[in-house]
């Protein structure tokens, strides 16, 4: 199966090169799934009913969050009618919505998605390797008709996301980590067999700081005084993403490499 996963959408530059990019990317690319992490995809801030359903309209099969899901209070009972947007899933268990969800794939496969965040340096939830371990317990790769496993790790701390992806190797189709707008060069297979990437980035414009205008948030860490409120940085957006090629045999990872496409950073696309 081949899986695109892009990175947290940042304000409008960041919904622009998603939008203006995927319908072409699902066809040369030959997609079979696409997740998008729309966390910040409102004004860096959360996300919307109406920008799910863009992203939903363009292609993309699943949503996924982090830190900033409940950002738009418009968002929160969105969540009982919209089942392709998940949370993290060690949110409190009376928290609107849920973190580990089966979606249908072209040619009657099925994927899972298992989104997480992390803990240190974050706002502490329940305890996401424990979290991880059972949702692998009760779901497995090729039982049930499971082809693929995705996890999003949505975290600060590069060393918690690469220990989770030890913990799940073998288990797991990919691990991706989300949340420090920044792409890491680590793509790589795991010995297990699982496709990794510390973090892919994120959609929006990299003239700025992790995607917001760049002159308020160095005011902040210079003057330490409350500044104006924080906004989307609005040049022209970078799309952040990771491709997996999956084997449909295993549902393990065959392939996995960056995507990066527009804006200020250096290319790169999967042949
Ligand atoms: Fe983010
Ligand atoms: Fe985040």
């Amino acid at each position: 199966m081949r899986i695109l996963i892009c990175g947290d959408v940042v304000g409008r530059s960041g919904r622009t090169v998603v939008l203006d990019n995927i319908k072409r990317l699902r066809a040369t690319l030959k997609l079979d799934f696409i997740v998008v992490n729309g966390e910040n995809a409102a004004g860096g801030f959360g996300i919307t009913p109406k920008i799910c359903n863009q992203f939903f309209d363009a292609g993309i099969d699943a949503i996924t969050t982090g830190n900033h899901v409940f950002d738009q209070r418009e968002i929160i009972p969105h969540f009982d009618r919209e089942k392709r947007l998940l949370r993290p899933h060690n949110y409190p268990k009376t928290t609107p919505g849920t973190g580990v969800a089966l979606f249908e794939a072209p040619r009657g496969r099925k994927v899972l998605i298992v989104h997480l965040m992390t803990r240190l340096f974050m706002d502490p939830l329940d305890d996401p390797f424990a979290c991880a371990a059972q949702a692998l317990e009760t779901h497995r790769l090729k039982q049930n008709g499971i082809d693929a496993i995705i996890f999003d790790v949505h975290g600060e701390a590069s060393s918690e996301k690469m220990a989770m992806a030890h913990m799940v190797d073998g288990r797991a189709s990919v691990v991706v980590g989300t949340h420090s707008h920044i792409p890491t060069g680590d793509a790589h297979i795991l010995t297990g067999g699982t496709a990794y990437q510390t973090d892919i980035g994120m959609c929006g414009d990299y003239d700025s700081v992790i995607g917001m205008k760049k002159q308020i948030s160095v005011e902040r860490f210079v003057r330490k005084m409350p500044t104006a409120r924080l906004e989307a940085a609005d040049g022209d957006g970078t799309l952040c993403a990771t491709f997996v090629e999956t084997d449909d045999a295993t549902g393990l990872a065959l392939r996995v490499e960056p995507l990066r496409l527009g804006g200020i950073l250096a290319s790169t696309m999967p042949e």
